[in-house]
């Protein structure tokens, strides 16, 4: 009796891509959605990071429209702009390399950092250095800049969604509720993670661009001084707090921070959104931002070639990844990542996975190839989602934004806060953030 043979079926790297052609490796973080792992592609052995999303969990959450939307920004964002001839990519915007999907899961495969997000270095270090924000500042104004221009509002701008490169530049990334915009009609959705949304969302008249500049101040703040500017028992103070509370600086600002820098996030956390600084129109935002006193010293075209050397160069010795993310791969996943077959017949699916097969199409930054997607691209469903936590994972989650926004809007955060006052927990936990974070 002949043995039977179990040798791997060569893998078709001419073919579509999938999850064949890569090594699996580490997991490096968890979002509302995603696990992120290290991948090899086993060809070119280059270095990516794997962002995947389970396909059941996402229609149970209902969140097929954003993750459709999130694959396409992500290409979007990689046309080459006309303006700068020579560049592919933005320089501090996280990169998508190739999207696919099996029967199971939705796969982004990104730029890998290795610096880690600036919550992890945040949570472990305490605050900033002045210098280091101020370079994260001008790398994160010229991204969200380079997105105003194609239309695209990021909204989910906190650091947990900044990632360091090895030398330590800032990248943006998660466009899971970026939306595209036009200033013909003002947004309504509540999006966002709550302490970083500017007042106009939260007093539903309308937004466009405007909130990312404050939610970078937000950041900004954050990452000086250790704390957040607003802050609030319940979702109710936190709304009342970002909407009216005048903005102060800790009594030793002035150690941590030079008068400036201190103007200059003033100035974006402006609530007067005419006056603040960055939403000017037709690149006069960007202007605003490199001639104000703060960050005029700065050289932008070296920055924008990533020559400037960042003050902070996160350690290559040691993973700047939270390893509980790897333990809980390892302990509590009972369905561990595996590269499959795919078998499931399209003519058996049910809308929202019919949807997801369709319009998360395939990506391939080698070949470029531009698929005509969204013949009939309707959301199929618009609802609030909080995440899980295992192993004490403290990260705070984005909750799910309505990306139709001519569709009534569930109110998040109503919802969210009676669902904690059930369970006699204070708004802030909703975030999950540890509290030596205030
Ligand atoms: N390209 C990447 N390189 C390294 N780590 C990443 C990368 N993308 C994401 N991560 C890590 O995974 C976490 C979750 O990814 P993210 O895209 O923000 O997912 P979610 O939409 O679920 O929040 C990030 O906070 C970061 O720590
Ligand atoms: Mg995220």
């Amino acid at each position: 009796m002949g043995a039977l043979c179990c040798r791997q079926q060569p893998i078709d790297f001419d073919g579509e891509v999938n999850l064949f052609h890569f090594n699996l490796l580490r997991c490096v973080g968890k979002g509302a959605f995603g696990k992120v792992r290290v991948v090899q592609h086993k060809q070119t052995k280059d270095l990516y990071a794997l962002k995947y999303i389970n396909k059941a969990r996402c229609v149970k959450q209902k969140a097929v429209p954003n993750i459709i939307q999130e694959r396409r920004l992500l290409e979007e964002v990689r046309r080459r702009p006309k303006k700068l001839p020579l560049a592919i990519d933005h320089p501090f915007i996280v990169n998508l390399r190739y999207a696919f999907q099996d029967d199971e899961n939705c796969f982004f495969v990104l730029d890998l950092m290795l610096g880690g997000d600036l919550r992890f270095h945040l949570e472990r270090l305490g605050n900033l250095s002045e210098e280091s924000v101020q370079l994260y500042t001008a790398e994160l104004s010229s991204a969200l800049s380079y997105l105003h221009e194609k239309r695209i509002i990021h909204r989910d701008i906190k650091p947990d969604n900044i990632l360091l490169d090895e030398q330590g530049h800032a990248h943006l990334t998660d466009f899971n509720i970026a939306v595209h915009y036009s200033e013909r009609r003002m947004l309504t959705g509540v999006a966002g993670s709550m302490a970083y949304m500017a007042p106009e969302i939260l007093v539903k008249k309308g937004y466009l661009n405007t909130i990312d500049w404050w939610s970078l101040g937000i950041c900004m703040y954050e990452l000086i001084f250790g704390k957040r500017p607003y802050r609030g028992r319940t979702n109710g103070d936190l709304t009342h707090s970002i909407i009216k509370d005048n903005l102060r600086f800790p009594d030793d600002a002035e150690m941590k921070c030079s008068k400036r820098g201190i103007h200059f996030l003033s100035c974006l956390l402006e609530r007067d959104v005419t006056k603040r600084l960055g939403c000017k129109p037709d690149g006069e935002g960007l202007r605003d931002i490199r001639e104000h006193p703060w960050l005029s010293s700065l050289d932008w075209d070296k920055l924008e070639s990533k020559q400037l050397q960042a003050p902070f160069i996160p350690d290559s010795k040691r993973a700047n990844f939270d390893a509980s993310h790897e333990l809980e791969e390892l302990l509590l996943e009972d369905n561990p990542l595996k590269a499959q077959h795919r078998k499931k017949d399209v003519s058996t699916m049910s809308p929202e996975m019919r949807q997801m097969e369709e319009q998360f199409t395939p990506y391939n930054f080698k070949q470029m190839r531009r698929r005509s997607y969204y013949p009939n691209n309707q959301i199929v469903s618009t609802m609030t989602v909080t995440s899980s936590s295992g192993l004490g994972y403290s990260r705070p989650t984005t909750p799910l934004t309505p990306l139709g926004e001519s569709s009534p809007l569930p109110n998040h955060f109503e919802m969210r806060e009676k669902e904690l006052q059930q369970q006699g927990r204070e708004a802030e936990s909703y975030d999950m953030r540890p509290s030596n974070a205030f």
